[in-house]
């Protein structure tokens, strides 16, 4: 049974409580990263590195962790990560994902290959998410995809260009997510049944399972390895800088190119029109042996200067980190696991809880640290190995 906890409070009381709810395909999927799963374990680890600066003796009364981006007020610096097929891991979960950050005062981002459409998705909170978009080759249906996200409100895009070609995934082989054949079927099959209540919320009252956004492609999801299929078909590797361009045509709102991990990529991105770069390496689960995206940070920032924002993400999973984050040149962060592990345990309100942890320990950080706004979070007040 394992440890007993009155209430969830962190980012991992949340992924043990996911554990026990979720078919263990479906628990893998979200956990596990590329390879030996290096890059993952080092985006947390490297964070551990970063030594915060202790400041006593100065006024910490009014600490305030909010901030603006994009025009955009937020009650603190973080943004709820893309994650496909987060409605397989809580009922209607991109609804959940959406309104647990609306009650906590920040942005919310829907997964191109996400259960719910970003229609649905909207019309559940009072400000319109992020809308993330994987180049599918056929531009047509981007084009309408655009056109509903802008229809339904989102103003900023975040176009992810880290999967090029999917990352290896290895439990999802050992598994049997991606297992077609009969082994396959029957394991996850019994994984199911020995999840009653995720059938009875997800499988049953969660319906439908389809891919909201991409109705018009049919795609199954019951089948997994349809999907994977669909992604090896229809995502594009062939995509350049000069499909920013495109891009650009299409989308009339921010761009924010997701992905980046190299300072040359980073002015490319800039250069090619974009108004922010999100520092990432997909969780560790595209390119095994990466470095971390918080050790890639600094160049990026150095790079990019103010022509455009920084963002990051991989491996925050408490206020702490953001703090680490913010003080090493990001603008703000995502965090992908830790939402999708609340909401697989305890819905709206699990997200919205662990949100409140999080701003919590940055406000608390800060005081600490004797800074009261987020803007003080400079290079100064931390120790990078
Ligand atoms: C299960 C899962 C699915 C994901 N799906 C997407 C996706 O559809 N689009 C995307 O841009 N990133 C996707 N990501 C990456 C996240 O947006 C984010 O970069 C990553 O999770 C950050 O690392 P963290 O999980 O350590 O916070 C996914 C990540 C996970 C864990």
């Amino acid at each position: 049974m394992g440890t007993y906890h009155v209430t969830p409070v962190t980012a991992g009381d949340y992924r043990r409580l996911a554990e026990k709810r979720l078919p263990r395909f479906l628990f893998d999927y979200i956990d596990g990263g590329a390879g030996e799963e290096q890059s993952m374990a080092a985006n947390a680890d490297d964070f551990s590195r970063i030594k915060l600066r202790q400041r006593v003796m100065r006024d910490v009364s009014k600490v305030d962790t909010g901030m603006e981006l994009f025009g955009q007020s937020m009650d603190m610096p973080v943004v709820l990560a893309p994650v496909g097929l987060a409605g397989m891991m809580g009922r209607r979960g991109e609804v959940q994902g959406a309104r647990g950050a609306a009650t906590a005062g920040v942005p919310f981002t829907t997964s191109t290959v996400g259960i719910c459409p970003i229609e649905e998705v909207n019309a559940a909170v009072p400000q319109p998410a992020w809308f993330q978009l994987y180049m599918l080759r056929d531009r047509q249906l981007v084009q309408s995809l655009l056109g509903r996200a802008q229809d339904s409100g989102c103003d900023t895009l975040v176009f992810t260009v880290d999967l090029a070609v999917t990352g290896p995934r290895h439990r999802d082989t050992r598994n049997g997510m991606l297992g077609g054949e009969l082994k396959g079927k029957l394991a996850k099959l019994w994984q199911i049944m020995l999840r009653p209540r995720w059938i009875l919320d997800v499988g049953i009252r969660g319906k439908p399972h389809d891919f909201g956004n991409l109705r018009e492609a049919v795609v199954d999801v019951q089948d997994l390895e349809g999907f994977k299929a669909f992604i090896d078909r229809q995502f594009d590797p062939s995509v350049t800088w000069q499909d920013i361009a495109w891009l650009r045509t299409q989308w009339q709102g921010n761009i924010l190119i997701k992905g980046v991990m190299s300072a040359e990529d980073a002015c490319q991105a800039v250069d090619a029109g974009a108004d922010g770069v999100i520092v990432s390496n997909h969780g560790g689960r595209q390119l095994e042996g990466v470095a971390s995206s918080i050790s890639m940070l600094p160049e990026v920032v150095a790079a990019v200067g103010d022509r455009a924002e920084v963002l990051m993400d991989g491996g925050v999973r408490n206020g702490t980190d953001v703090v680490r984050a913010l003080a090493s040149g990001a603008k703000a962060v995502m965090i992908g696991r830790p939402w999708v592990y609340a909401m697989a345990a305890c819905g709206e309100t699990g997200v919205a809880r662990l949100l409140s942890v999080f701003q919590q320990e940055m406000a608390r950080s800060m005081a600490l640290m004797g800074v009261t706004r987020v803007g003080q979070l400079t290079s100064e007040t931390i120790d990078r190995p």
